[in-house]
């Protein structure tokens, strides 16, 4: 078994966009710029941003936080989403989901300008996927791509099983594996919470992409030898050894399974810091097109 190690790739990828980024500055350009939103208090929201604003940090991109209480009107957030759209020294905006039920998501994914969209969620952006053209990938599937570009996993004709039909993973993850291109060229099956006998998918898979946000779900009975797992799962369950009072677990059974596949992605250090170095090449991509 060998581990997809998102966290030593994300740091050499944040090496070479700081590179870049001080080669750009030393030329008398202006750093990139992304922008964070955050509403409410959700912990593990609060976690995620403050990773992403401490990774700009790290590869010289000047950052942004605004933070609103989670009693925000939509119309206000909306205006200072336009404000953002309209700034031409900003590069990227990302809104941190979930959002307060009051807020309709939709409409907030949607006023984000679409060429500032570094978590590649708005219609557009899935719309150019979707259709094989240049666009802004969802981050987390970028970063998973990224993971097995780097391990070199074959991936053509390969039996790919999704757990999972998420706008933010599940269901774009399917369609970059199933897409002419490497990574990609797999035939995908797409589970979800409706799916009847989930083990009778996962036993034929030669990649499963684990994203339902269930701990421990799969067990080493659900997968057969030498299968390659990139558990997206990031739950959180009671420790009480942990200061913190809880420790984070993917949606493996990690210990359980991992005897029996070539390769998997350990929960913390894999698909985590790969959603963030994605996040950032997709920012350093939004300030290069609009130079
Ligand atoms: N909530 C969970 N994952 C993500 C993400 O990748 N981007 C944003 N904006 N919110 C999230």
């Amino acid at each position: 078994m060998q581990l997809l190690d998102g966290k030593s790739l994300s740091t050499k990828l944040k090496t070479h966009i700081k590179t870049e980024v001080d080669s750009l500055t030393s030329t008398g350009k202006r750093a990139p710029h992304l922008v964070a939103i955050l509403i409410g208090a959700n912990p593990a929201s609060e976690t995620y941003v403050a990773a992403k604003i401490k990774s700009c940090e790290e590869v010289g991109f000047q950052s942004t936080l605004y933070r609103y209480d989670a009693s925000i009107t939509e119309a206000e957030l909306l205006q200072k989403i336009n404000e953002i759209n309209a700034d031409s020294s900003i590069d990227g905006l990302l809104v941190q989901l979930p959002l307060p039920k009051h807020i309709n998501e939709t409409k907030v994914v949607e006023t984000v300008d679409y060429r500032k969209d570094v978590d590649g969620f708005h219609p557009t952006n899935i719309g150019r996927m979707a259709k094989g053209l240049p666009c802004t990938l969802p981050a987390t599937p970028y970063g998973i791509l990224k993971l097995l570009e780097e391990y070199k996993i074959e991936t053509a004709g390969k039996h790919c099983v999704v757990i999972g039909r998420s706008h933010i993973v599940g269901s774009p993850m399917s369609i970059l594996m199933a897409r002419n291109d490497y990574p990609g060229n797999a035939t995908v099956t797409i589970c979800h919470s409706k799916t009847k006998d989930l083990s009778s998918f996962t036993r034929n898979a030669d990649i499963i992409i684990a994203a339902v946000g269930i701990p421990q779900m799969l067990k080493a009975d659900m997968v057969k030898d030498g299968v390659v797992i990139v558990d997206v799962g990031t739950n959180r369950i009671e420790d009480a050894t942990k200061k913190s009072g809880f420790r984070l677990v993917g949606d493996v059974d990690f210990d359980s399974v991992k005897d029996k596949c070539s390769y998997i992605s350990p929960v913390p250090g894999g698909v985590g810091p790969m959603t963030i170095a994605a996040l950032l090449l997709n920012t350093l991509d939004t300030y290069k097109r609009g130079e």
